[in-house]
């Protein structure tokens, strides 16, 4: 990756440090998790039991594939498919292979925050799809969407798989789909990835596995703060806490201090003080229901032409396009 990517990522990283541990109450963005260790963390959390997003959207892709690479390829002699969020890209390599049996000429761009992600990515491609066009971007998905070539001679498919929205705040949310939409053409398309409203113990467990890869998860975060921004967090004095709002369909992470304490943070000249289970807010992963999708889909200036669920629809993939009229 580029040095000059990775120096803006940085500062980028020890401000949103700086500013969420001095607000109150805390928080600290998801976003940061994913190093070398949070990627392999997540890796682990993809094949937990309890952790059922992952089966659920690659059933979904198994079973539509061709009905999918056949929307994505429609009125197009050229597709430009682009990937909010790779991660390892095992879902979409369902879709890769499949559009590569109907037609060559596509290019890949995965956009990951996580450069070891991204490497990772682009060598399994180069082994498992020899010649396919791959142009990975490092960045946030904000900064990346300024960099997409948009033209009516090329079709835009943007993937935003594993429901990564649910990252975002419902008016983040709108946020971010309104500015995709504004930049897309009538014959452009969105891919997304939405966890639907369900048990609320089945996604509490999600969230909560027994074996503690969560926990180590979310504890990335205080291990990436001490090893990049030189601080001397204990990570044994927090534990790991999520929470579940049936009514509003939002999971939250916390780190809750279990003690009184005082951490120094050397590369901020920062010494932030935590109260006996004070909270630091980590990441919300909200769940959709066909309300919510509906409102958030019309407020974005965008329609649903197609959708796709699993057996149980845990999960749901829609096929987002500019809506024709506001109604
Ligand atoms: C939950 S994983 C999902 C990966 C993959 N889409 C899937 O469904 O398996 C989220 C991925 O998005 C990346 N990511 C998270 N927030 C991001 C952001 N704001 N901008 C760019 N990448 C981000 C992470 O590095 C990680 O690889």
């Amino acid at each position: 990756m580029e040095a000059d990517t990775l120096t803006k990522i940085q500062a980028q990283f020890a401000h949103d440090v700086h500013e969420g541990l001095t607000a109150s109450p805390k928080h600290l963005a998801s976003k940061y998790i994913y190093d070398h260790k949070g990627d392999l963390l997540f890796e682990q959390i993809m094949n937990l039991p309890e952790y059922y997003l992952t089966e659920c959207e690659l059933a979904i892709l198994k079973n539509n594939r061709k009905e999918i690479a056949n929307l994505f390829l429609q009125n197009t002699a050229s597709l430009n498919l682009v990937e909010l969020g790779a991660g390892n890209g095992k879902k979409t390599k369902i879709l890769l292979e499949q559009l590569q049996k109907q037609s060559p000429n596509f290019r890949y761009v995965p956009i990951d925050i996580s450069g070891n992600a991204l490497l990772q990515l682009k060598n399994s491609l180069s082994i498992e799809f020899p010649s396919l066009t791959v142009t990975p971007k490092q960045g946030t998905y904000f900064n990346m969407l300024e960099t997409i070539e948009s033209s009516e001679s090329v079709k835009n498919v943007i993937l935003f798989l594993g429901s990564n929205i649910g990252n975002l705040s419902h008016s983040q949310a709108i946020t971010f789909l309104s500015q995709l939409a504004s930049g897309m053409h009538s014959n452009d398309m969105i891919f997304v990835g939405c966890d639907q409203k369900k048990n609320p113990q089945t996604i509490l467990n999600a969230y909560n596995d027994p074996k503690g890869v969560t926990e180590a998860f979310n504890k990335n975060l205080l291990h990436r703060i001490n090893s990049e921004l030189n601080a001397n967090f204990i990570l044994d004095n927090f534990l790991h806490w999520e929470s579940y709002n049936p009514q509003s369909g939002t999971a939250k992470s916390f780190l809750v201090s279990k003690i009184n304490q005082k951490v120094q943070i050397a590369a901020l000249d920062l010494e932030v003080d935590f109260k006996a289970w004070e909270t630091i807010h980590t990441e919300i992963s909200q769940k959709y229901d066909d309300g919510l999708i509906s409102d958030l889909v019309k407020a974005a200036g965008l329609q649903i032409t197609a959708q796709f669920s699993d057996k149980k629809n845990y999960f749901k993939n829609y096929i987002l396009t500019k809506a024709t009229s506001f109604d």
